[in-house]
């Protein structure tokens, strides 16, 4: 498809080398996997979507000061990123009980929990990404106390504006895991959001039905995901249906 270098290969994307140094091409596979790969399917339209919902929050978060690695839009499935060096963790905030907390715990699935709850997994395929507490990840050297701190601050606060961004279109957020780096600024090291944003990585319900609207429908083999997607995407304002005897189908609207 193209002579440009493969940085990295993961589950659902592709990181290329970008035009500049310290930049990345960061590109959305059609890849559905779970249960760390032990499922694996090809979804058509998948990597659009997500390159496409993904790009909006960060876009959104950066209008509100969250740092984040996102540069621009390329193309439908890609995205000029700068490179950051990654912190082993997968940081889960969530709002409702459900999957692995619910297994967990006992609990049942869909309860309202008293406060937002971050959760931290060390990212390691071989082990299935364990649930971690802070003082392994700073006894090991995964973050700094001051890293964590920030990363926890950060989570909270795109929780707060990702819960309203979501409720507004009537969409109840479940939870979501998110992934963040470091970037060299001023010869100062920067903390900012990585990885991506999109149903793949959140819990979505409709707030009236309870639908699901994200991958526990691949997951728990519930109904068409990109049919669910299509509807954030629409909810969201970026896909727009086709209007009466137009030939084409829905159509991702690009912000640039
Ligand atoms: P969990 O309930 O399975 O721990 O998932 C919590 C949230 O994290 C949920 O929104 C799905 C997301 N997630 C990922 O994005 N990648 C993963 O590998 C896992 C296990 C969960």
């Amino acid at each position: 498809m193209s002579r440009r270098r493969r940085v990295y290969e993961g589950k659902a994307k592709i990181l290329y080398e970008g035009p500049e140094p310290g930049t990345l091409i960061q590109h959305f596979k059609d890849d559905a996997t779970a249960f760390n790969k032990k499922k694996h399917d090809i979804v058509e339209g998948k990597g659009v979507l997500n390159n496409r919902i993904s790009e909006y929050i960060f876009i959104k978060l950066g209008e509100i000061g969250i740092p984040t690695h996102f540069v621009k839009a390329l193309n439908m499935r890609e995205q000029l990123i700068r490179e950051a060096e990654i912190i082993p963790l997968e940081i889960v905030v969530r709002n409702v009980v459900a999957g692995s907390l619910a297994e967990r715990l006992g609990m049942e699935e869909g309860t309202q929990l008293p406060r937002s709850i971050v959760e931290f997994y060390y990212k390691a395929d071989e082990l299935d990404d364990p649930l971690v507490a802070e003082e392994h990840i700073t006894a090991f050297g995964w973050a700094t106390p001051q890293e964590l701190d920030e990363v926890m601050a950060l989570a909270l606060r795109i929780n707060d504006f990702m819960c309203g961004l979501f409720l507004g279109i009537g969409i109840r957020l479940v939870d979501f895991k998110i992934e963040f780096g470091r970037l060299i600024e001023n010869e100062m090291i920067r903390i900012v959001l990585a990885d991506e944003i999109s149903p793949d990585s959140c819990r979505l319900w409709d707030i009236e039905t309870n639908k699901k609207l994200d991958k526990d429908l691949f997951r728990r083999d519930l109904g068409n995901l990109v049919e669910a997607y299509q509807e954030v995407a629409r909810r969201l304002g970026i896909l727009v249906d086709p209007r009466p005897g137009d030939a084409k189908g829905p159509v991702l609207v690009q912000s640039n």
